[in-house]
């Protein structure tokens, strides 16, 4: 059995655990639960019925930090859920250097570390024979990173084109569809909880730059920083802006682009007949390959959807550990 612990038990972190301590992951048993209050561990495994709806609320709570509990090496896997900090990456990018030093795989949906560190923290999996993965990061459950790695390995990503957010896009459709205004569009998806409190990362753009230079050094070997994009958000779309783009069949996105002439973010034109003009909620990602040409593909960028590519991510490593006998 793989022995799992979680880092971050908000959001997706309790979902996790229910779905792993309910053995709806087979192979896999989570023995440690941290969040910013401390830790919970068990070495034969949480049930169900273990889970507690919070921390603060388990009789078995340790007040330390996470980094004792992945100190403790009861696991072999490290999933690392803690919110992301686009300023040093902390407090994930730590929890992953210190599980991969230890040769302990890790799987995260955190995009600060996998954005800010991602040469640095291959390359210390490499040495200590470490898994890391990250689907998670980018897109929500679409498969876009084991796409590419697992299915055309051997052809070459020239070019990716994308709506990688879904709370603009959400805002851009309400503008489009409904005549909204941006502020009132905002409003709406606040009160749904499509957007944040604080949407800044979100309008300004600097969350679909996040998401670019990760698929375009993870995909496109490229070695990108945030500062090398090009970053444009939606602050200053009006809606008359956006009827006048409707009158010529178009409709305006936030579209993230990475290709021979760099990563770029900003608001763009896009025919309403374009494949990645997607509305809603919904991500699209366009990808261009030398040999099989243009691929697009479609879904929720995150929620709930989220955890499929947690659990494919962890299935990943439990299918080659079993292969070379480690677990
Ligand atoms: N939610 C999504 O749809 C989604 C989609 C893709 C990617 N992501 C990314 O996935 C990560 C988790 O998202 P989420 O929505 O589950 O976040 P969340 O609901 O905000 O939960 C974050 C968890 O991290 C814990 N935490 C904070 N600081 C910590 C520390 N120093 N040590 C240990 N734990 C700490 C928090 O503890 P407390 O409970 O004590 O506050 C909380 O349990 C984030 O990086 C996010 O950007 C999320």
């Amino acid at each position: 059995m793989l022995r799992c612990i979680i880092v971050g038990y908000g959001f997706l972190g309790k979902r996790l655990a229910r779905l792993i301590a309910s053995g709806a992951l087979g192979g896999v048993k989570l023995v440690g639960i941290a969040s910013s209050k401390g830790y919970i561990y068990k070495e034969d495994g949480f049930l169900l019925s273990d889970l507690p709806d919070d921390l603060q609320s388990s009789s078995m709570l340790r007040l330390a930090p996470a980094s004792e509990l992945i100190n403790k090496r009861i696991a072999d896997l490290l999933v690392e859920l803690t919110p992301t900090n686009i300023r040093d990456g902390e407090p994930g990018l730590s929890h992953i250097r210190l599980a991969l030093e230890q040769g302990m795989d890790v799987v995260t949906a955190n995009k600060g570390p996998i954005a800010l560190a991602y040469e640095e923290l291959m390359e210390l999996a490499e040495g200590t024979g470490a898994m890391l993965l990250h689907e998670a990061t980018v897109g929500g459950g679409i498969p876009l990173i084991s796409l590419k790695n697992r299915c055309l390995a051997a052809d070459e990503l020239l070019s990716i084109r994308g709506i990688l957010n879904g709370t603009t896009n959400y805002i851009l459709s309400r503008m489009h569809f409904e005549g909204m205004t941006l502020d009132l569009a905002l409003k709406e998806a606040q009160m749904l909880g499509i957007a944040e409190r604080d949407p800044t990362l979100d309008l300004e753009g600097v969350d679909t730059a996040l998401k670019l230079v990760i698929l375009a050094n993870s995909l496109m070997s490229m070695k990108k920083r945030l500062s090398d994009v090009k970053i444009k958000g939606i602050t200053k779309i009006t809606s008359e802006a956006i009827t006048a783009a409707k009158e010529s069949g178009m409709t305006i996105k936030l579209i993230g682009i990475a290709d021979e002439n760099g990563l770029r973010v900003a608001p763009k034109l896009v025919r309403l007949n374009d494949p990645i003009c997607v509305h809603g909620t919904l991500n699209a990602v366009s990808f261009n390959f030398r040999i099989l040409g243009r691929l697009t593909i479609i879904g929720e960028g995150a929620g709930e959807s989220t955890v499929s590519a947690l659990i494919n991510d962890i299935h990943e490593v439990v299918k080659t550990r079993m292969r070379s006998n480690r677990i």
